[in-house]
């Protein structure tokens, strides 16, 4: 109904790692534009940055981009001050950008330093940048939420993804650190952990024998959508959810609820 009020009203969003349609960046940004918010984009410069931000003005919501390497702390401090200078305030950060899916992020032994201080510094110390330099713009303001984008992958070692897994972990701390030091000045900071989410990148990158092991995993039968993030980092950022901060919240139809067995046990009964 028009003139209805939206509970995002008069905030304003950044959401990093939205250089493409094809992630879980740009449904996020129609959710929380959708919800009332302004929203800056922000990718790598050469990413689809301008191109995706361009379809989604023309789809009716108020954004703006700005090009930002998350490990930089010089253009982490130009993308809030671009921020505030074009909407006025930060109330919501949505941490979304990471490096991930290195073929070379394997086990322990194999893993190159360089590798490693690559993913724990876009990951990590992107996270940890955002978050410095929001902070001060939020209080400011008189609060605002923080939204990491963890992974499912820190709950559970595997032979695969390494640096990658550790640095969500990372985030993790991170969360807690954040929401402690300024839960009293009006800041909530959650982290999501995603389950196997199904975006059209990885809808083709993916073999879907290996989609269909993810999904006999999961509790509800189902992968996961980028919509499902979605819907919770525009909670989080609401204040419906007032009394949530400091946590990691999986959204994974419960692949790690479960005990790791389960499946194989549930076949073995079955065959008697
Ligand atoms: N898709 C999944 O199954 C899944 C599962 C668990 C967690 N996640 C997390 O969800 C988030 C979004 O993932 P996605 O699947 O949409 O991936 P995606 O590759 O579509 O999005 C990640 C974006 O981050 C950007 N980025 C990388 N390094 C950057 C840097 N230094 N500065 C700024 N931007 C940078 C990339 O350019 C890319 O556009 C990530 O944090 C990812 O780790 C995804």
């Amino acid at each position: 109904m028009a003139g209805e009020a939206k509970d995002l009203d008069g905030k304003v969003a950044i959401v990093t790692g939205v250089g493409s349609l094809k992630g879980i960046g740009a449904p996020t940004v129609r959710m929380l534009a959708g919800a009332g918010a302004k929203v800056v984009l922000a990718d790598l410069a050469g990413s689809q940055l301008e191109e995706t931000t361009r379809q989604l003005a023309s789809e009716g919501f108020e954004v703006a981009c700005r090009p930002v390497d998350i490990s930089d702390e010089a253009d982490v401090k130009a993308l809030m001050a671009f921020t505030v200078e074009k909407f006025g305030r930060i109330d919501i950060l949505d941490n979304n950008a990471a490096c991930q899916g290195q073929a070379e992020d394997g086990i322990i032994t194999e893993l190159s330093v360089d590798l490693w201080d690559k993913i724990m510094g876009i990951n990590a110390r992107g996270a940890m940048l955002m978050c410095k330099h929001a902070i001060p713009h939020m209080i400011a303001g008189g609060g605002g939420s923080i939204i990491n984008i963890s992974s499912g992958t820190a709950h559970a070692g595997d032979f695969y993804a390494t640096a990658y897994a550790c640095s969500k972990g990372a985030i993790n701390t991170l969360t807690k650190y954040v929401a402690t030091q300024y839960g009293a000045q009006g800041i909530r900071c959650n982290a999501i952990a995603p389950g196997l989410i199904m975006t059209a990148t990885l809808d083709i990158a993916m073999p879907k024998p290996m989609q269909e092991v993810f999904r006999s995993h999961s509790l509800t039968g189902k992968l996961g959508r980028p919509e499902d993030i979605a819907e919770m980092v525009t909670f989080l950022a609401s204040d419906r959810a007032r009394f949530i901060t400091g946590q990691v919240i999986p959204v994974d139809g419960g692949i790690y609820a479960h005990i790791p067995t389960v499946v194989e046990v549930a076949a073995l009964f079955k065959q008697g």
